[in-house]
């Protein structure tokens, strides 16, 4: 208990409890330090109640439900296929509770204090922990920040939780809308979109770039756009959305698409045209920080602040945002608090959107090899020649391999298709582990299945791919 003004003291303190900060504070318990983790809200953070998770459950749901309309040609015929929407957010809600109340026995097992309250610097090693009641001061020898991210805002398109929604309550509707209008077309725009439209929805993607997954490389996304075709979403590039009029029975949406002023109506809009880092109420100022211009909050190689007392990890120490690279820099601060000489090395970070079909990426493209100075080789393997692709009726999309041309070592891959975000970690181990396409092609892959073609695609690399043509 607290009296008055003194400070409680404690240890490590780790500021939000999502993907970043709960992995840290369990890893700086391991490492034997006193932990106390506060958040203001649910353990698990937007990752597990309100992004990654919620949204692979919908995503899968939508998929089963395609799979079924869609199966006549295997002699799979399905009269009627109902959508009984309250009990598929009440799964997918479940499977949120499980995962969150995981996470709640995992730092009670690693003896980590749980607090809950809003967090504001007082001072260099000082925060005041506000809760309904009253507000109390701790001080710190380290703490570690992992505020995470809110859906970015655009201002002629505000945020009223019914019309224009951001992704959180794209994942928990009433109902499935009749029409949908999605502003943006990055990763939540696509995966979101593609499930509502899966679940009957007719969906209008708006992307303000001259394509959809800008950033991404096109060889790629061309297989997306053939399938938003396919599942009858509309994708407008070169529409950049300025104002919404929700006036209405539905929303209208207003942009400038190829310089001309067009509208678009629908039940909803879902705007997802990026993320901003939680770092502008927790008066960082007090703690001696500064945000850059996208309020990132500069950090070094072991996610270290200007405050060598203080540590920040995840969305609010810059791009990209994901879940997994948050609870890698948390590992990182975590170890060089305890004193470690851990580093952060993200040159295989997986990228991976689950779109459909599914993208995932790591490491250089070929474009980016080249530009870095390698002398680069390229073999790229297609699912349909892959006999378990074939036999999941999935035989769509590639995987491909960059390797440098002397050493065979291997810098990059982009796949495309079925399982890819389980395929990237193949590929991630492999640069982690140094190896070049020759480590890859004289490892033993079982058959049939979808690793089968790394391997190809590396024998590719080599000269010697068995289930094609080589070059
Ligand atoms: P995003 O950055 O992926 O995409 C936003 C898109 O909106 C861009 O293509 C941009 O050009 C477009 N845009 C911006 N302003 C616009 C306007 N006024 N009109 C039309 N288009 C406009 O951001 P998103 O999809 O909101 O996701 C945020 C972050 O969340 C991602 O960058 C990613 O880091 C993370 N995420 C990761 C997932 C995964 O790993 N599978 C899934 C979902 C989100």
């Amino acid at each position: 208990m607290v009296v008055g003004d003194f400070a409680t003291e404690v240890d490590v303190l780790v500021v939000g409890g999502g993907p970043g900060g709960y992995v840290a504070a369990i890893r700086a318990a391991q490492m034997g330090k006193k932990v106390t983790l506060v958040d203001k809200a649910e353990l698990g953070g937007v990752c597990l109640n309100r992004g990654c998770i919620p949204s692979k459950a919908l995503i899968h749901a939508a998929d089963e439900v395609h799979n079924m309309k869609n199966s006549s040609h295997m002699g799979i015929e399905v009269d009627g296929v109902k959508i009984n929407f309250t009990d598929m957010i009440k799964w997918k809600d479940g499977v949120v509770k499980k995962l969150t109340g995981g996470v709640s026995s995992l730092l009670k097992g690693n003896k980590v204090e749980v607090l809950q309250g809003e967090v504001y610097f007082s001072g260099e090693n000082k925060v005041k922990i506000a809760t309904e009641k009253d507000s109390q001061t701790y001080q710190f020898n380290h703490c570690i920040i992992a505020t995470g991210s809110r859906p970015t805002e655009i201002s002629g398109l505000k945020y009223d939780g019914k019309k224009i929604i951001s992704s959180t309550e794209a994942l928990s509707l009433s109902e499935i809308p009749e029409k949908l209008i999605v502003v943006g077309g990055g990763y939540i725009g696509l995966e979101l979109g593609i499930t509502y439209s899966k679940l009957g929805s007719e969906v209008t993607v708006l992307e303000g770039m001259d394509s959809i997954l800008p950033g991404v490389d096109p060889s790629m996304v061309r297989m997306v756009k053939r399938n938003l075709k396919k599942l009858g979403v509309k994708a407008v590039t070169k529409a950049m959305v300025q104002s919404a009029d929700t006036s209405g029975d539905g929303v209208t949406v207003t942009a400038e698409v190829k310089g001309e002023e067009k509208s678009y109506t629908a039940d909803k809009v879902l705007v997802a045209v990026g993320r901003t880092p939680n770092t502008d109420e927790l008066g960082l100022d007090q703690a001696g920080i500064e945000v850059d211009e996208h309020g990132f909050i500069p950090v070094d190689k072991q996610m270290r602040t200007k405050n060598d007392k203080i540590f920040a990890i995840g969305d609010i120490a810059g791009q990209p945002m994901l879940a997994h690279k948050a609870s890698y820099e948390g590992k990182v601060a975590a170890e060089a608090i305890a004193g470690e000489p851990s580093e952060v090395d993200y040159r295989a970070m997986p990228y991976v959107i689950f779109s459909d079909p599914e993208l995932a990426y790591t490491g250089m493209t070929e474009a980016e090899a080249k530009e870095a100075g390698y002398d680069v080789d390229v073999s790229r393997f297609s699912f349909a020649a892959n006999g378990r692709a074939l036999s999941l009726d999935a035989a769509e999309g590639f995987f491909q391999l960059v390797a440098d041309k002397e050493t065979k070592q291997i810098l990059g891959a982009q796949i495309v298709g079925p399982g890819a975000s389980s395929l990237i970690s193949e590929v991630v181990l492999a640069i982690e582990m140094g190896a070049n396409a020759e480590d890859v092609a004289l490892t033993i892959h079982a058959h049939p299945t979808l690793p089968e073609t790394f391997m190809e695609a590396a024998e590719g690399i080599m000269g010697h791919a068995i289930h094609m043509v080589n070059k």
